[in-house]
């Protein structure tokens, strides 16, 4: 939607790094794991701003695309891997209404949540692939000044995968400080 795109660009122009040049803690966290059971190193990290992820990954030998709708992020993520000799392959979508393309050993859907693309994500994920998904839930607070529609529900993020051919490896919900966050990896079964 234009209007998503008008406001990441925004808050992407007004900082050096909106959300920080490191990786997510999660993804730091798991990578080992990660690259221990991922069939092969093909991925996809689903609205990557601006790469923070995308880059971790290709720097972990990753062959990585990143989908986001903001110019400006995948500009500075552009720029990032100019810098750091890295090659990831950075697109502008407008996830309302994407159709993913290719098949993925490891896809990445980090602080963003359109549950219509969840089975997308799925059916992309060759047989033994990845998710990593890692959002936030809806708190008193946070509903105050977001939509219900983009915050998860307690124990809906793994109702969302028990329906899916495949294991959930894990799962937490962290409801400690402001940001309600819900985690999972989920691992697509082999035919
Ligand atoms: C909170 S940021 C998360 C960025 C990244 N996943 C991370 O954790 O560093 C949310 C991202 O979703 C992207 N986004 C929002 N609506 C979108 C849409 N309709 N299509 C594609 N990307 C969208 C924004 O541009 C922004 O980069």
């Amino acid at each position: 939607m234009e209007a998503d795109r008008i406001k990441w660009n925004s808050r992407f122009e007004s900082q050096d790094s909106f959300l920080g040049e490191r990786p997510s803690p999660f993804l730091s966290r798991e990578i080992e794991r990660i690259i221990s059971l991922t069939p092969g190193f093909d991925a996809l990290d689903i609205a990557c701003g601006e790469g923070r992820n995308s880059l971790f990954l290709a720097q972990h030998g990753f062959k990585t695309t990143g989908l986001d709708i903001s110019d400006i992020g995948l500009a500075k993520g552009r720029k990032r891997a100019e810098i750091n000799g890295l090659d990831v392959d950075f697109r502008r979508v407008d996830l309302d209404s994407h159709i993913i393309e290719g098949t993925y050993d490891l896809i990445l859907n980090f602080n963003f949540l359109l549950r219509e693309l969840i089975p997308g994500e799925v059916a992309a994920l060759h047989p033994g692939g990845l998710l990593l998904f890692d959002t936030i839930m809806a708190s008193e607070q946070l509903l105050q000044n977001h939509s219900a529609a983009y915050l998860l529900q307690p124990g809906e993020l793994v109702k969302l995968f028990e329906t899916y051919n495949g294991e959930i490896l894990f799962s937490e919900e962290s409801t400690i400080g402001e940001m309600p966050t819900a985690r999972l990896l989920f691992k697509k079964t082999k035919p």
